[in-house]
């Protein structure tokens, strides 16, 4: 049943028709418990209040899935406002995107040329820049985007999913350019061909990667909700003596908010991932994917209406 309803979820997360109607209607249907707002004003209130609390932020300018140029442009004219409003109200916050909303699916020169436009903003304003991980389809495009940009600027970064069985070469492929990386399970409805389909298999491949990412020397973001995954890299990080400072832990907004918290007073860094903007439907999806408690939340929202 929950993986019937997984698969319901991912399905519709990819319903083009469905994602133009939440453009127009705006944030609906229990969306904000995820979504700081649509406009850059709101996401900067959310942020304020989350740095006050001790967590610092990445900010996403939702978008995805990109079919013209000209959109492209302007959702990364969006991610440029994003950097300099981090840069303006001093906000203790990094970027992220999705290559599919910079022109990926459209053509190397108009993904790049998007990608250098915001890195040289990013530059400017000191603001570090993740570009998200999307399905398996766009997984070595994405990689091989990141290491050219990696030689040109510093301050980026990318994801790897731990449900893919090409993670392991990846990260250590990726070594030579000691990357500051995002670990994470993984969000997508992928083939058994090339995902592990079974949660204890993602699990064990999660803890694999970490300690491989974290004992060769290199920056980690663990992005996860799952306790039993916070408490493993603790572990490790004391057997290891792996500095507080070599890592950090990742969970996305309107997600175990008291958790970020205690994370944040045992001494971790916390980075809470803040989407805002109109695009905000394929991300909602994901969300109710993952968890049926979501869904139960959505559902009290509507009827309460
Ligand atoms: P999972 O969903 O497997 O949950 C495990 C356990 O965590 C649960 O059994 C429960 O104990 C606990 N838990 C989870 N949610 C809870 C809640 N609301 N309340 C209480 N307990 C809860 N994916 C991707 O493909 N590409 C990407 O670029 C990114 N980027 C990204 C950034 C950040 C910051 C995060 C946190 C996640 C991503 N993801 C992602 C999503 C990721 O791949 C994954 O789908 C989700 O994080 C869900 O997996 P978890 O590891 O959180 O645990």
């Amino acid at each position: 049943m929950e993986q019937a309803m997984r698969d319901f979820f991912l399905f519709l997360s990819k319903n083009k028709a469905l994602t133009k109607m939440a453009k127009k209607y705006g944030l609906r249907f229990g969306a904000r418990r995820f979504v700081a707002g649509e406009t850059i004003g709101e996401a900067v209130d959310v942020i304020k209040q989350l740095n006050k609390q001790g967590l610092c932020v990445t900010i996403d300018y939702l978008g995805e899935f990109v079919d013209n140029e000209q959109e492209a442009g302007q959702i990364a004219d969006g991610s440029i406002a994003a950097i300099k409003a981090i840069g303006r109200e001093g906000l203790d916050s990094q970027l992220s995107l999705k290559l599919t909303s910079m022109g990926l699916d459209i053509s190397d020169e108009v993904v790049m040329s998007n990608m250098r436009r915001i890195m040289e903003a990013a530059v400017d304003n000191n603001v570090f820049v993740t570009i998200d991980m999307e399905d398996y389809s766009r997984c070595e495009k994405t990689i091989q985007i990141f290491k050219q940009l990696k030689l040109e600027y510093a301050n980026i970064g990318t994801v790897i999913q731990a449900y893919l069985f090409r993670t392991v070469s990846d990260i250590e492929a990726l070594n030579d350019f000691h990357p500051n990386l995002r670990l994470v399970k993984g969000a997508y409805k992928e083939s058994p061909e090339v995902a592990f389909p079974e949660k204890k298999d993602v699990d064990e491949n999660f803890q694999k990667i970490i300690k491989m990412h974290l004992l060769n020397g290199n920056y980690t973001a663990i992005a996860s909700h799952d306790d039993s995954i916070v408490e493993y890299t603790k572990k490790l990080a004391v057997e290891h003596n792996i500095p507080k400072d070599q890592f950090e832990f990742q969970m996305l907004y309107g997600i175990r908010n008291e958790r970020q918290v205690e994370l944040a007073k045992e001494g971790y860094k916390m980075r809470v991932y803040v989407p805002y903007g109109n695009d905000w439907y394929g991300y909602f999806m994901r969300r109710l994917a993952e968890r049926p408690a979501n869904v139960a939340f959505v559902l009290k929202g509507m009827l309460k209406k």
